[in-house]
């Protein structure tokens, strides 16, 4: 028996030892500890013993199922870290390679200058404020003295959804400006109030300067004592600081619209340098944007006094206003989402617009 157990020791010794990788390793174990394995049979004679017996024979093969024990983890520790130190030697980075190329987006234009006028205006004290695409007739037109007369309202112009859509009485649309923004403010907020309203707009109409879908951006001030001067600095602060230029030169024609009392359409002036219009100088005129004194119908509709409470509102194309600052010549490009058209007119994600380093910059 001694001997038995002393050969088969040094057996799993040497069987342990040749061992060179994990997977062999495990069969060895297998073979000695497992349910039928050598040290395991040796272990089960050990019920069947005398007192005697199982003093003398007990300890040996106790002692040698710990010293397989020991062996195994042994090993396996070494065969282990000799796995770790051929994958270190093998899998290295090299830092001082270039990183590789990747796809990377850009900044769509329209998003780059909505962003550019939010960082105008805040400047000036404005905050950002939001209503809805598919609007109610009441937000939409009558609410801003739009009378259902008006040509605004007639089909081509505007997309209705179906009347059982209507909800109390109102008729719902796709909103053709983002003036109901003007209503939607007034009437959840107290004034005095400052905001610009960027967002979708829809009007039924499609050539090359000219989208069913478009972006304007809206602008609202409500206070006391407000006046076409008010206005009139505002505007000339914003396109000043949008074009990036000290010689935007603006000219404030009567206009009308339904909800502004005076109205007045804004022209900036540009100048022909090497056959392209440049914004500055007074060369020529291109119309902006619509703007005037809130009505005092809309203040009323809001449930505000007009007597105490006046102000001014505009609005403005935001994809013109891109075209105008970076050249793009055709609108319907903005939405066909090619990306050749997008690498060339967009924008570097990580390039955010502030005032200090030139919105535009
Ligand atoms: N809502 C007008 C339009 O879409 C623009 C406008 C806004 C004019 C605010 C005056 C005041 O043409």
């Amino acid at each position: 028996m001694m001997t038995d157990i002393a050969t088969l020791q040094t057996e799993l010794m040497a069987a342990i030892d040749s061992a060179d990788t994990l997977d062999a390793l495990d069969a060895v174990r297998i073979s000695a500890l497992g349910k039928q394995g050598s040290v395991s049979a040796l272990l089960k004679t050990m019920g069947a013993m005398s007192p005697d017996e199982r003093q003398t024979q007990g300890p040996i093969i106790n002692g040698l199922r710990e010293s397989v024990t020991a062996g195994l983890a042994a090993k396996k520790a070494a065969l282990e870290t000799a796995e770790l130190n051929r994958r270190l030697a093998s899998e290295y980075v090299d830092m001082t390679l270039p990183a590789p190329e990747t796809p990377r987006g850009t900044v769509h234009p329209v998003s780059q200058v909505m962003d550019e006028l939010a960082e105008i205006f805040a400047d000036m004290g404005f905050a950002v404020a939001e209503g809805r695409e598919i609007e109610d007739d009441w937000h939409n037109f009558t609410a801003l003295n739009i009378p259902e007369t008006h040509p605004a309202r007639a089909m081509h112009d505007t997309f209705y959804f179906p009347d059982e859509m209507a909800r109390e009485g109102s008729k719902m649309l796709l909103r053709t400006h983002t003036s109901p923004v003007q209503i939607r403010t007034m009437t959840s907020q107290e004034p005095p109030i400052r905001i610009i309203a960027p967002g979708r707009v829809y009007r039924s109409d499609s050539d090359a300067t000219h989208t069913p879908m478009f972006h304007q951006i809206e602008g609202l001030v409500i206070d006391k004592g407000i006046h076409l001067g008010h206005l009139k600095w505002t505007l000339e602060t914003f396109l000043k600081a949008y074009f990036e230029r000290e010689d935007v030169v603006l000219r404030l024609r009567p206009s009308y619209f339904p909800f502004t009392e005076p109205s007045v359409e804004v022209d900036v002036g540009y100048s022909m340098v090497n056959g392209k219009r440049v914004i500055g100088g007074s060369e020529g005129w291109m119309e902006v944007l619509g703007s005037g004194m809130v009505h005092r119908k809309v203040i009323e509709a809001c449930g505000l006094d007009p007597d105490i409470w006046q102000g001014f509102a505009f609005g403005t194309g935001v994809d013109r206003l891109a075209m105008l600052k970076y050249g793009m010549d055709d609108l319907r490009a903005f939405f066909d989402g090619d990306n050749r058209w997008l690498q060339h007119y967009g924008f570097d994600a990580l390039d955010v617009p502030t005032l200090s380093g030139g919105v535009g910059a």
